[in-house]
C-alpha cells in the first residue's frame, strides 16, 4: 500500500501519454502552442505498463490516461489493452478533448477503457472556435454520441468556468444532465498553464476567476441536491438536479481545496512522477526503468514528496512545467 506523510492513501495515477495536442485553448497554451518532445523522450506503451503493474501490486486500482490530447498517440487502444491486463487495474478512464473520439470510442471501450471526461467549455460554436483556438464543436457532439453508444458511461464533461466569458452558460450546461446521463462538471480556472495574455479580446486571466460557492448559488433555484457516493475518484462533488438523469459536479481547487483527500501521483509523457499537479518536484523513473533499476524506491519516494496542500489561492502554480505535460 503506498500512504503518506498524513495517512493519504495512493490508489489513482494519472498517466499523460503525450504531451502534443491537437487544440490550442487559451487557458493552456499560446497560440503558437508548445515545444514537444521527441518520440525517444516519451516513455514507450510497454514502459506505462510497466510502471502501472508495480504500482497496482501496491495499491492502485484506477489510471486515468491524459495528454496533451491523449487521442493523438497512435494505438491508444493498444495501451489500454496492456493496462486492462494488469491484475487490480479495475478503472481504466481518459480525458480528452473529444475531437478525434467519434473514431476512437468503439476500438478503446473494446479494449477495456471505462469511461471518459470531455472538455467543452461553452455550447456557442464561435466560442468555442475561440476558446480551443482550432476545434469545431460538431465534432466534438459526434465523439459523445460515439462514446455513449460505445459504453464509455458515465460521461463527464468538463466546463472551466471564465467570468465574462461562459458565465452566462453555467445554467444551460447544468440542464444537459436533465436530458442526459452525463455528469456536467464546473471547474474553477486554475492560474496553471496559459497566464500570458490570451489575446483575442480576452480580459487578464487573474479576473476570469469563477467561484464554485457562486455557481452552487446559481443551480439552487432548479432544485440541487447533493448526492453523497462518488461516480469517479477524483476531487469532484456530486449534485443532481430534480427529475435529472445524470449529474453535476463541482471541482474547486481554489474557493474549497479538496488537497486532504488527495489520492493520486502523476507520470509525464516523458517519464517523469510528480506528487502533485502543483508541485514541481518529480523524479525520473525513466531513466532507471530503462537501466533495469528498482522502481519502487522512487515510487515510494514520490509518495513522502506528496505536499501537504498547494498555495494557489495566493499565488500562480510554479512554472516548471506547462499544463499539457502534466495532464491536468
Ligand atoms: P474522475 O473523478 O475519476 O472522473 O476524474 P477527475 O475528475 O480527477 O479527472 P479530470 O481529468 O476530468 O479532471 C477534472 C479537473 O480536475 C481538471 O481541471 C483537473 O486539472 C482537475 N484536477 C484533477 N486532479 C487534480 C488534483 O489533484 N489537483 C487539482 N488542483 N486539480 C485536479
Ligand atoms: N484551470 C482549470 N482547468 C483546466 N484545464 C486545463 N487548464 C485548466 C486551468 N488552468 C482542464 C481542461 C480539462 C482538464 C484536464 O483540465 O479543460 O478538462
Ligand atoms: Fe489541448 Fe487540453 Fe490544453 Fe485544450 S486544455 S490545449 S485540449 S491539452
Amino acid at each position: 500500500m503506498l500512504i503518506d506523510t498524513i495517512g493519504r492513501k495512493i490508489t489513482y495515477l494519472r498517466v499523460s501519454v503525450t504531451d502534443r495536442c491537437n487544440f490550442r485553448c487559451v487557458y493552456c497554451q499560446p497560440p503558437e502552442g508548445a515545444q514537444w518532445k521527441s518520440h525517444e523522450e516519451i516513455l514507450r506503451y510497454e514502459e506505462i505498463a510497466e510502471i502501472v503493474g508495480v504500482m497496482a501490486a501496491e495499491g492502485v486500482h484506477a489510471v486515468r490516461l491524459t495528454g496533451g490530447e491523449p487521442l493523438v498517440r497512435p494505438y491508444l487502444a493498444n495501451l489500454v489493452r496492456m493496462l486492462a491486463a494488469i491484475p487490480g487495474i479495475d478503472d481504466i478512464s481518459l480525458t480528452t478533448n473529444g475531437f478525434l473520439l467519434e473514431q476512437q470510442a468503439a476500438e478503446l471501450a473494446e479494449a477495456g477503457l471505462k469511461r471518459i471526461n470531455v472538455s467543452l467549455d461553452t455550447m456557442k460554436p464561435e466560442l468555442f472556435k475561440r476558446i480551443t483556438r482550432v476545434g469545431t464543436i460538431d465534432q466534438v457532439m459526434r465523439g459523445l454520441d460515439a462514446a455513449e453508444k460505445s459504453g464509455l458511461t458515465p460521461i463527464k464533461i468538463n466546463m472551466v468556468v471564465m467570468r465574462g466569458i461562459n458565465d452566462d452558460e453555467i445554467v444551460p450546461m447544468a440542464r444537459l444532465s436533465l436530458n442526459h446521463p452525463w455528469n456536467v462538471r464546473y471547474i474553477e480556472l486554475m492560474p496553471i498553464g496559459n497566464q500570458s495574455p490570451w489575446g483575442d479580446g480576452f480580459p487578464a486571466p487573474s479576473s476570469m476567476y469563477y467561484p464554485i460557492q457562486d455557481i452552487r448559488d446559481q443551480l439552487e433555484p432548479l432544485g440541487l441536491q447533493e448526492v453523497h457516493g462518488k461516480s469517479g475518484n477524483g476531487p469532484a462533488k456530486e449534485y443532481r438536479l430534480d427529475g435529472g438523469l445524470g449529474r453535476i459536479g463541482m471541482i474547486a481547487a481554489i474557493g474549497e481545496a479538496f488537497c486532504g483527500d488527495c489520492n493520486r501521483l502523476r507520470l509525464t509523457a516523458d517519464g517523469f512522477l510528480r506528487p502533485c499537479l502543483m508541485s514541481d518536484w518529480e523524479v525520473n523513473i525513466k531513466e532507471a526503468l530503462r537501466a533495469g533499476k528498482p522502481i519502487l524506491p522512487l515510487i515510494q519516494q514520490t509518495v513522502e514528496a506528496k505536499p501537504l496542500g498547494h498555495e494557489l489561492a495566493h499565488r500562480p502554480a510554479p512554472e516548471g512545467r506547462c499544463m499539457m505535460q502534466i495532464g491536468g
